[in-house]
C-alpha cells in the first residue's frame, strides 16, 4: 500500500508542475501568476477541491502521445468564496499554452454541469492560445460543447469570466456569454482575429495591446466591464462582484444586516447646481443614497453618460442605472443603451431590485447613433425594463425628456414607484427647443422675436419644467424633497420584496437585438 500511495503522491506532484518548472518561470516572468495561484487567491484558505487532476488527452497525431501532462492545461474543481460554494476552471498557461484540447474541454463541461445542477456560481480564469492545433476539429467541437453550456447556464447561475492572458479565436465567445468580464493590463487581450490576419486582410498595423487589451475593451467596445491594473486587483474583483449577487435565479441576494435609523441625507438638497443646463456628477447622488461605501460601478468607462453598477439599501443588494449629466449631459445613445440593457437584464436574472436616477435630456441626434442603430439599441433599454419582474423605482432628479422618460423605468413600462425631485422636468422636451417649435409663427412675426421666443421659453417652461403635471397623473407617485430619498427607498423596497409578477406563457421573448 505505501507504494502505491507513493505513486499516488508523485502523480499528485507532477500535476502541480503543471508544463513544468521553467514555464512555470516563464509565467511568472510575464508578470502573470498560475492557474494554481489564482485558485489560491481565489478561494477561501483550505477550500479548494479539485476534480479531473489526473486528466490527460487522447491525441496521438504529431507525436502527442508522448507528451501528456496531468490536468491537461485546465484545473477545474470547486472551493469557497467568501464562504460561499463556487465553481471554477482554471487554465494553465504552462501546459500546450493553455489551449483547449477535446478533455479540457470536457473538464470544462463538467464543471458547469455540476455547477448548474448544484446551483453555484461559476468563475472561468482564462489564460490560452486557443484551440489545441495538434487536436483539429474536435478541439472546435470543444469550444462549441463550452458554448452551449454557457447558454443553458445563462440566466441559471451567474458566470464570471475574468480573461489574464490570450483569449483569442473561438475562445472569446465564452466569455462573451458570460455575465460579467474582467480583463488584466497588459497582460491579456481578447480578439477574434489577431493582429497579423488583421493586418493581411485591412493592412492595419495594430498591436495586441491596442486591438484587444483590457484599456481598449474597456472603452471602446466595452466587452470587458472592469480593466484591473493585475491579477490580484482582477481576483478581489471577481469576489466583489459575487458579494452582490444570489447563487442562482431561485435564491435571493445576500443582504447584511441593518438597523433602519436617521436615514435623511440633507446634503442631498444641495447636490443639484441651480441652473439645469449644468452638470453634477449622479456618482454623488447614488453614494449618499445607497449604504456608506457600498456603491459598487460596473462598466465605468465605457459609455459613461450612463452608470450602471451593485450597490446596499439597508443592507439589501439592488442594482443601480442612472443617467450620468456629467457626461454627454447625460444623454441616451447606442452604447449606454446597450450597456444599461444588459445590466439590466443581469439583475432581473438573478432578483436584484432595480433603482434608477433619471436626468436625461433625450436620446443623442446625428447620423451616427441612427446610422448605428439607435432605434434598436434604445428598444434593447425599454424592452429590458419593461420585462423586468424585480421590484423597480425610479427617481427623476432632474430631465425627464421625450421618449426617453418612457424608456429609463417609467410608471408606463412597469416600474413600482416613480418618486420626483421638486426640481424635475417631465417634458417632450426642453422649453427653449418647444418654444421654437409650437410658436414658431408668433416669435419669426414678432418685433423683437428674440424676446418674445424668452416669453414663449418661460411660459412652456412653468407649465411643463416641473413634476406636477406627472404628479397630476399619478405617472409619479410622490414629489419628495431629495434628503428624504433615501428613507423612502428603504421603505419602498422593503414595501415591495414579496412582489410577484405574472407574466403571459411564452416560449421567450425577442429582444431587438
Ligand atoms: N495549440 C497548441 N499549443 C499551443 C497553442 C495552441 N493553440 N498555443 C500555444 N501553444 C504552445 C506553444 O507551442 C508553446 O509550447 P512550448 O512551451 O512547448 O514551446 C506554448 O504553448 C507557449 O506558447 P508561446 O507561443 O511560446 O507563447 P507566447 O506567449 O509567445 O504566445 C500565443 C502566446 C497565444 C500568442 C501564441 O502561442 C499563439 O499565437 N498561439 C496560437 C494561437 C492560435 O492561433 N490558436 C488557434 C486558433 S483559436
Amino acid at each position: 500500500m505505501k507504494n502505491k500511495i507513493e505513486i499516488l503522491k508523485d502523480k499528485i506532484q507532477k500535476a502541480h508542475l503543471g508544463g513544468g518548472q521553467a514555464r512555470i518561470d516563464s509565467q511568472h516572468k510575464k508578470g502573470k501568476l498560475t492557474a494554481r495561484e489564482r485558485i489560491h487567491f481565489l478561494m477561501d484558505e483550505g477550500s479548494f477541491e479539485e476534480i479531473g487532476m489526473l486528466v490527460t488527452h487522447r491525441s496521438t497525431d504529431f507525436g502527442m502521445e508522448n507528451e501528456k501532462y496531468l490536468g491537461d492545461g485546465v484545473i477545474t474543481g470547486y472551493g469557497m468564496v467568501n464562504g460561499r460554494l463556487t465553481y471554477v476552471f482554471s487554465q494553465d498557461f504552462t501546459v500546450f499554452g493553455g489551449s483547449l484540447s477535446e478533455t479540457h474541454a470536457e473538464k470544462i463541461c463538467k464543471i458547469m454541469e455540476m455547477a448548474m445542477k448544484n446551483g453555484a456560481p461559476i468563475i472561468g480564469l482564462n489564460d490560452s492560445g486557443g484551440a489545441r492545433i495538434q487536436e483539429g476539429v474536435v478541439s472546435l467541437g470543444g469550444y462549441a460543447d463550452i458554448f452551449y453550456r454557457n447558454v443553458q447556464a445563462s440566466g441559471v447561475i451567474p458566470q464570471l469570466s475574468a480573461i489574464m492572458g490570450p483569449c483569442a479565436g473561438g475562445a472569446v465567445y465564452s466569455p462573451a456569454i458570460t455575465d460579467f468580464i474582467l480583463m488584466v493590463e497588459n497582460t491579456s487581450y481578447m480578439f477574434v482575429t489577431g493582429p497579423n490576419v488583421v493586418k493581411t486582410v485591412t493592412h492595419e498595423e495594430v498591436s495586441s495591446e491596442e486591438l484587444g487589451g483590457a484599456s481598449t475593451h474597456a472603452t471602446k467596445s466595452g466587452v470587458t466591464h472592469f480593466a484591473c491594473a493585475n491579477e490580484i486587483e482582477a481576483i478581489n474583483q471577481l469576489k466583489k462582484i459575487l458579494s452582490y449577487v444570489p447563487q442562482n435565479c431561485e435564491d435571493s441576494a445576500p443582504a447584511l444586516p441593518y438597523e433602519v435609523g436617521n436615514e435623511e441625507r440633507t446634503s442631498l438638497n444641495e447636490i443639484l447646481p441651480s441652473n439645469a443646463n449644468q452638470p453634477y456628477d449622479i456618482r454623488e447622488v447614488i453614494t449618499q443614497v445607497a449604504d456608506e461605501d457600498s456603491f459598487f460601478e460596473v462598466h465605468a468607462a465605457f459609455a459613461e453618460n450612463i452608470v450602471v453598477g451593485f450597490a446596499r439599501l439597508a443592507g439589501r443588494s439592488i442594482g443601480v442605472v442612472a443617467n450620468q449629466p456629467a457626461y454627454l449631459a447625460g444623454v441616451l445613445d447606442n452604447n449606454a443603451s446597450v450597456k444599461a440593457a444588459r445590466f439590466v437584464r443581469f439583475c432581473d436574472c438573478f432578483n436584484i431590485p432595480l433603482l434608477v436616477f433619471e436626468d436625461v435630456p433625450g436620446f443623442l441626434p446625428g447620423t451616427d447613433q441612427e446610422w448605428n442603430g439607435i432605434i434598436n439599441n434604445g428598444a434593447k433599454l425599454l424592452y429590458a425594463f419593461s420585462e423586468a419582474t424585480v421590484p423597480r423605482i425610479t427617481v427623476i432628479t432632474r430631465k425627464a425628456y421625450g421618449g426617453a422618460y418612457d424608456v429609463m423605468n417609467s410608471k408606463h413600462i412597469g416600474a413600482d414607484m416613480n418618486y420626483a425631485w421638486p426640481s424635475a422636468e417631465i417634458a417632450v422636451m426642453g422649453a427653449k427647443g418647444a418654444a421654437e417649435i409650437i410658436f414658431k409663427k408668433e416669435i419669426s412675426a414678432a418685433e423683437n422675436p428674440e424676446e418674445k421666443w424668452l416669453e414663449k421659453e418661460k411660459l412652456y417652461s412653468d407649465i411643463f419644467a416641473n413634476p406636477y403635471r406627472a404628479a397630476e397623473r399619478g405617472f409619479v407617485d410622490e414629489v419628495i424633497e431629495p434628503a428624504k430619498t433615501r428613507a423612502k427607498l428603504i421603505k419602498a423596497f422593503k414595501m415591495l420584496e414579496n412582489k410577484v409578477v405574472n407574466m403571459p406563457r411564452k416560449k421567450h421573448g425577442n429582444i431587438p437585438l
